[in-house]
Order: C-alpha cells, then sequence, then structure tokens
C-alpha cells in the first residue's frame, strides 16, 4: 500500500481560505499602493495563489485537470476583485484630488494691478477694432523688404525722386545682389495682398516702418496702418465716407470737421490729404471744431499701374488706399507731447500712459473706458 501522504491532493478548503484571506486585503485596500501589495501577495511570484499552482505539477495526473480549474477560478476571482478595487480607490483619489485643488473664483483680483499695455498696442488694437467693424480683415508683412514691394511695383520708377524722400535704411548685400531695405512704408503689404488674394480685398495693415530720420517729430522706426479696399466698384465717395467715420470713432467725437487736400503718391492717382478739426487756442491743441486743421493720413484711388504690376485688370478692378502715422494719433488721442518717449522703455511713462490689459477697446464702451488713466 502506498502511503496517501506521498501522493499530494489540492485541498480545496485551504484553497478557498486563501482566496478569502486575498479578498479581505483587497477590500481593506485603503489606497493603490496598498492594493499593489495585496496583488503581489496573491498573484505575484511567491503570491499564495500562484503557490497553489505550483503544486499542479505534483497531483496524481487524474486530479490534475479538476485541479487546475479550481486554481484559475480563484485566480480570477482575486484578478476580478482587485480590477473592482482599483476603480474605486482610482475614483477616490481623483476625487480627493480635485477637491484639494479647487480655486476660489470669487476672490477679489489683487489691488495693485501691475503691467500695462504701450500706447502703440492699444492705438493698433483701436483701430483694428474700428475698421473690423467695418467688415475689415488684417494683414500683415515683413519689415525687411525688397526694392520691387517697397517702390517698384508702387509705381516708384528707377531714379524716381520719391525714392529719395523716404530717407530708406538699406541693407548689405552679397557681391552683384540686390540690397534689401527695411520697409520704408506699409504700402508694401498692398502688394503683398493683391499677389495673394482675389478682390474683393478689404484690409487694415499695421506695423513698424523706418525710415533715416532722428528729431522731435521722427523716430528711425516708426509705426504706420495702411487701408487697402479693391473691387470693381469702390469710389472716391466710399474712401472719404469711411475715413471721416473712423476719425469720428477713434477720436470719439460726434463733431470732427475734415477736409481732403490734393496731394502726391506715385502708388495712387488721385491722392489726397485729410485734415481734421482742431483749436490752438492759447497754444493748447483741441481737437474738433476749432477754425483750425491738422494733417492725419494719406490716401488715395489705388493708381491702375499698381493694380496691373500685381497681375490684376486695372479695366475691371478699382479701389482706395490709405496710411496713417500710428504714433501721431495716438499722441494726439492720449496728449503725449514728445515722440522719441514711446521708445525710451521708461516704466514711469509706461505706467502713465500705458493701458490695463483688461481694458479692451470696442466700439460700444469706448477704448478708454474705466483705463488705467
Ligand atoms: N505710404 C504713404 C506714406 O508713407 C501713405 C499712403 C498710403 C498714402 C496709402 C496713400 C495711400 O506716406
Amino acid at each position: 500500500m502506498s502511503d496517501p501522504a506521498a501522493v499530494p491532493t489540492l485541498d480545496l478548503a485551504v484553497l478557498d481560505q486563501i482566496v478569502a484571506a486575498a479578498l479581505a486585503e483587497i477590500a481593506a485596500a485603503g489606497d493603490l499602493a496598498d492594493l499593489d501589495a495585496a496583488r503581489v501577495a496573491a498573484l505575484g511570484k511567491k503570491g499564495s495563489v500562484t503557490e497553489q499552482m505550483k503544486l499542479l505539477g505534483s497531483l496524481a495526473p487524474d486530479q490534475r485537470k479538476a485541479a487546475g480549474a479550481a486554481i484559475n477560478q480563484a485566480k480570477d476571482r482575486v484578478a476580478a476583485a482587485l480590477d473592482a478595487r482599483k476603480l474605486v480607490l482610482e475614483a477616490e483619489a481623483l476625487s480627493a484630488r480635485l477637491a484639494a485643488e479647487t480655486v476660489d473664483l470669487s476672490l477679489p483680483a489683487p489691488a495693485v494691478q501691475v503691467g500695462r499695455l504701450h500706447p502703440i498696442s492699444q492705438t493698433i488694437d483701436e483701430i483694428v477694432e474700428i475698421f473690423g467693424e467695418m467688415g475689415f480683415s488684417l494683414a500683415e508683412g515683413p519689415d525687411i523688404e525688397d526694392d520691387f514691394h517697397n517702390f517698384t511695383a508702387l509705381n516708384f520708377p528707377p531714379g524716381h525722386p520719391a525714392r529719395e524722400m523716404h530717407d530708406t535704411f538699406y541693407l548689405s548685400a552679397a557681391e552683384g545682389a540686390e540690397r534689401p531695405v527695411l520697409r520704408t512704408h506699409t504700402s508694401p503689404v498692398q502688394i503683398r495682398t493683391m499677389q495673394s488674394v482675389p478682390p474683393p480685398i478689404r484690409v487694415i495693415i499695421p506695423g513698424r516702418t523706418f525710415r533715416s530720420d532722428s528729431d522731435q517729430t521722427h523716430t528711425p522706426m516708426f509705426h504706420q496702418v495702411e487701408g487697402l479696399v479693391i473691387d470693381e466698384a469702390t469710389h472716391m465717395g466710399h474712401l472719404k465716407g469711411c475715413l471721416i467715420e473712423f476719425v469720428k470713432a477713434f477720436f470719439e467725437l460726434d463733431v470732427l470737421p475734415v477736409r481732403f487736400r490734393p496731394s502726391f503718391f506715385p502708388f495712387t492717382e488721385p491722392s489726397a490729404e485729410m485734415d481734421i478739426g482742431c483749436s490752438r487756442k492759447g497754444g493748447e491743441l483741441k481737437l474738433g471744431d476749432g477754425g483750425d486743421w491738422l494733417e492725419i493720413l494719406g490716401c488715395g484711388m489705388v493708381h491702375p499701374n499698381v493694380i496691373r504690376n500685381c497681375g490684376l485688370d486695372p479695366q475691371r478692378y478699382q479701389g482706395f488706399a490709405f496710411g496713417m502715422g500710428i504714433e501721431r494719433i495716438a499722441m494726439l488721442k492720449y496728449g503725449i507731447p514728445d515722440l522719441r518717449t514711446f521708445f525710451d522703455s521708461d516704466v514711469r511713462w509706461l505706467t502713465h500712459y500705458g493701458f490695463l490689459p483688461f481694458d479692451v477697446p470696442s466700439l460700444v464702451t469706448g477704448a478708454t473706458n474705466g483705463g488705467a488713466r
């Protein structure tokens, strides 16, 4: 007779105890680290359930199938309990984190707000907002231009004296190559726009411009904003109406006389300069109906040569353009006396003339409503 102890059997009662112990440990796990420890204790390399699996090899062949099935079932129960507990613990961890990370949105903002928008940025935002309401979209171009876009395509023939009027900064170039220029006005973006977008075109183009000139009213770098409208029907009346509406909205004046004086630009025909009414009584400049005039921008109907240079048919397309200095109209609107101070980077100046970042210009509230100044 053989010794029954010599042929091991699977003790189902022991297996049940192992499973019960593992399930209890899983249920008691308070966090994901505890749960992992419970997993290793049951299903790890030396885990309690794994050890039972190792017994299989020593069982009598006729017992192995039933024993294997029992152990697999035990393993599945433990694994399912681990998965379920994991979901619960993860959800608890997330809620705890969300509760800990709440932000009290009702807290008041700090009483002293630091940081100001430069008046140039603010003025650009205001201009874009006003023309945006009229259906213009924003366009931009590079600061470094070639002769074609800055001059030739704009109907400045080579050697034309108007080129000299611009005090152009030239960059150096390789032998025989054309020298790039720092754009002397934003008008080259008229060309870039007409070359890339089919009419109808309605764009407003703010940006930096450069001329070799420096005194109380000129800085070598300054800003302009260009406007361009090209379609099949726009005429000088539209140009006037559009600019009259703009100056009234920008300067926030219901009554603001304007006049258009004939002028010359190679890229517009006819060309005009626009003046707005002001008074200079007592040495103080005040915008409005005061009997005096102040020039603020250049404009005109886009010259047929310019339209042709951009590959469009001037018999079919026409429109207007205008350009103005941003510093100049910012100085007028906000009473800033010296142009050069715009570029001094003096924090005291910026604190005085700058704008709160949340003071977003709008036609409804006005540009400076609730502002810092
Ligand atoms: N580019 C011109 C200047 O810098 C301004 C202008 C733009 C005039 C568009 C007419 C039309 O002086």
